[in-house]
């Protein structure tokens, strides 16, 4: 997360909102989502068509969806959801004791992606979770075409590549989480 830094912001009457991030000394623009909670079954609209197509609309409902210590975000654009990610109170599989948050279900419209909107989701994730949860460790099962996403996010391939069947292959990822104060 510190990694990150924000240099400028800019919004020209909210239609085309640039960000400037540097990020290990590189200077890149990305383009401005909001973000806020939502419901999970609001997640269902981008959950179903990237994540489970194909598949009945029940099969993306996810056990600790409703969980009080699970969030949910919305990336919006010009009032139009165009991303996902839900976290949630489960530790590592190898981290049982510890107090872990694992994030599922991350996705960008097709129409937005490559433009950091994963990349504001999961950032804006660390923030909730350093001002609140404060777990010991985020980790995720990352599908492998989204390896590049996490390692940029500071996270760390752990295990061998997995098949989980119907979606493919899979890689597990783990961060490792310090706090300030
Ligand atoms: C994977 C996904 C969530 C990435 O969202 P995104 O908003 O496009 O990601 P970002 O723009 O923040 O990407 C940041 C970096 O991650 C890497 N990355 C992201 N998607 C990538 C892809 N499909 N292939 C290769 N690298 C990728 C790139 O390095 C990218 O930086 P760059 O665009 O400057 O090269 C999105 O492509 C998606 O929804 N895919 C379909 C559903 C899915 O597979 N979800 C992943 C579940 S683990």
């Amino acid at each position: 997360m510190k990694d990150i830094k924000k240099l400028y912001f800019s919004s020209y009457k909210d239609s085309f909102p640039l960000k400037l991030y540097s990020y290990k000394g590189v200077n890149f623009l990305i383009m401005k989502v909001d973000i806020k909670k939502i419901k999970a079954i609001q997640t269902f609209e981008l959950r179903h068509p990237l994540l489970r197509k194909g598949q009945p609309l029940s099969s993306c409902a996810l056990d600790l969806d409703d969980d009080p210590q699970s969030f949910h975000l919305g990336g919006y654009q010009n009032k139009k959801l165009v991303g996902i990610l839900s976290a949630m109170p489960t530790p590592c599989p190898d981290q049982k004791a510890q107090n872990g948050i694992q994030f599922r279900a991350i996705a960008v419209h097709p129409d937005h992606q490559r433009t950091g909107i994963a990349t504001q989701l999961i950032q804006k994730a660390f923030l909730i979770l350093d001002e609140g949860h404060r777990p010991h460790h985020i980790w995720l099962n990352a599908r492998i075409v989204a390896n590049t996403l996490y390692i940029a996010n500071g996270f760390t391939p752990t295990g061998f590549p997995f098949d989980i069947h119907p979606i493919g292959t899979h890689q597990r990822f783990i961060k490792r989480m310090s706090y300030e104060s």
